[in-house]
């Protein structure tokens, strides 16, 4: 008797337990399918090493619509494929604007609040400077740049490294059009520690001497001092009225700071030029690099290239630098470009925080959660792109549906240098298939990631004259 009771006990405690944990659960059981991994590393170190394949495993194990997961220490919901993606860039409203602690702390960002009023002004000016209408009378200065550049680094070789020298170039080219900095030894004193800013990005966040985040700390304090008397020199000179009109990105919004009301403070200015590196800084020159490799490694595409490129060439008196119409008719080669960022996207897509619970394909996202999209989600997927794997160029023929082919993002917070990228990219392009044929140095050179694409030597490429 005594046994019964005690076993009848036992069940009923069983039971009552079991009914409070599940209507206890209920909410979180609304919370999207997924893993958060370990304590504090969550899935990092599976997304880093293979961005692609993180998000091909977990849409097929969780959803397609939508998984939750744990990366750079925060709680994430990762919105998937088209669907997704529109979600995102249609319904900003219900998002802010989120990096991860250490990209905040290394690039010295007070607020990346994009609607306060120092953005602002900045923003306002920068998507002036960079929309295509006043993109397009840059094309010849664009194109001096790039001959300057292949003169000095790729004619006297018959060998490279693509990757060093293109972010180089993508330092030296920022320089010029945003901040007016000509000289080579002034480009270089910046370009130097902002190798170490970038390593230090997705490093441990450990503050001691010698670790990566630490060099990239002490780099972006050194960055930041070099630009502040930078700032301050150009500002003498803008309110002395003897800076040339409308020359490069700082001078107009030094202007623009001077005669309206809203003063940017010349240490917030100053970040947020070190952030707009960071965002021009890897995209575009891991875009060049991938675009390289593929010509050398397709023969086919790369003729077909250069017939487009050869007719705009033979248009042209000697000498004479390309224009606004000549990249117009670049669109083979734009094509080349796009499905070579489709293979190896510059940018993993982009971050946000949710600032209300968010209810999307049967589940809540809870405010204060990070949300991502990712490019990896559509570019890779066969529905969208048969034989994703495959190199083909001609897919872009056709006008891609909104939300699946996604380098730049869209709807509010696309990337505003999308048209300067892809002039840069263009006119490069131009000027290496003009002069030379290529072939890799190494073909089974590896890629890596980390989490962004690149070859682990650089790309090391062999430079045959179009005369030989
Ligand atoms: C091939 C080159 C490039 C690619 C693939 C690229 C890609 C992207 C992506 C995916 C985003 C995130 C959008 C989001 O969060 O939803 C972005 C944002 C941004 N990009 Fe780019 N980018 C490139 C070049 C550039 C360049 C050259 C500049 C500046 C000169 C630039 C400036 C920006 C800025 C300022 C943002 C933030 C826009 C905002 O939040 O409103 N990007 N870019």
């Amino acid at each position: 008797m005594a046994l019964t009771i005690i076993l009848l006990s036992f069940a009923l405690t069983l039971f009552f337990i079991l009914v409070f944990r599940n209507i206890n659960s209920r909410p979180s059981s609304r919370l999207p399918p997924g893993n958060t991994g370990w304590p504090i590393l969550g899935e990092t170190l599976s997304y880093i090493p293979n961005p692609a394949k993180f998000m091909r495993d977990r849409m097929k194990m969780h959803s397609h619509d939508i998984f939750q997961t744990s990366l750079a220490g925060e709680k994430m919901a990762i919105f998937c494929g088209a669907l997704g993606n529109k979600f995102i860039y249609s319904n900003e409203s219900k998002f802010k604007m989120w990096l991860p602690r250490t990209v905040i702390d290394i690039l010295a960002l007070t607020n990346i609040d994009t609607s306060s009023p120092p953005w602002k002004l900045f923003d306002e000016h920068l998507h002036k400077f960079l929309r295509l209408e006043s993109m397009q009378n840059y094309v010849p200065i664009m194109d001096t740049k790039v001959r300057e550049h292949l003169e000095i680094h790729w004619m006297p070789f018959n060998q490279v490294k693509v990757l060093p020298l293109s972010k180089e170039f993508t330092i030296s080219f920022f320089c010029h059009l945003i901040l007016n900095i000509y000289d080579s030894d002034q480009v270089k004193e910046l370009a130097t520690p902002y190798y170490d800013l970038v390593k230090g990005l997705m490093s441990v966040p450990i503050n001691l001497p010698g670790t990566t985040y630490n060099r990239a700390i002490n780099a972006s304090k050194f960055i930041r001092e070099k630009l502040l008397e930078l700032v301050s020199e150009r500002k003498k000179v803008v309110l002395a009225k003897k800076d040339h009109v409308n020359v490069d990105f700082l001078g107009g919004l030094l202007r623009a700071s001077i005669e309206g009301s809203d003063i940017i403070s010349e240490m917030e200015l100053v970040g947020k030029i070190i952030a707009l590196l960071f965002a021009a800084f890897h995209t575009t020159s891991n875009t060049i690099t991938f675009l390289m490799a593929h010509l050398a490694e397709y023969p086919d595409v790369y003729e077909k290239v250069l017939q487009e490129q050869l007719e705009i060439a033979q248009s042209k008196e000697k000498g004479e630098l390309l224009n606004w119409k000549d990249i117009q008719k670049m669109k083979y080669s734009w094509n080349v470009v796009c499905e070579s960022m489709r293979l190896k996207p510059p940018g993993l897509g982009g971050f946000r925080e949710a600032s209300t619970d968010i209810h999307y394909g049967g589940y809540t996202v809870p405010k204060g959660w990070k949300v991502h999209w990712s490019v990896y989600s559509t570019h890779m997927d066969p529905v969208h792109f048969p034989e994703p794997e495959k190199f083909d160029p001609s897919r872009f023929g056709e006008k891609q549906g909104r939300g699946i082919y996604v380098p730049f993002g869209s709807g509010p917070h696309m990337c505003c240098g999308r048209e300067y990228a892809r002039i840069k990219v263009l006119i490069f392009l131009h000027n290496i298939v003009t002069r030379f044929r290529l072939s890799k140095a190494n073909p089974n050179e590896r890629v890596i990631y980390t989490p962004d694409p690149v070859f682990v030597n650089g790309l090391r490429i062999n430079l045959h004259s179009q005369k030989e």
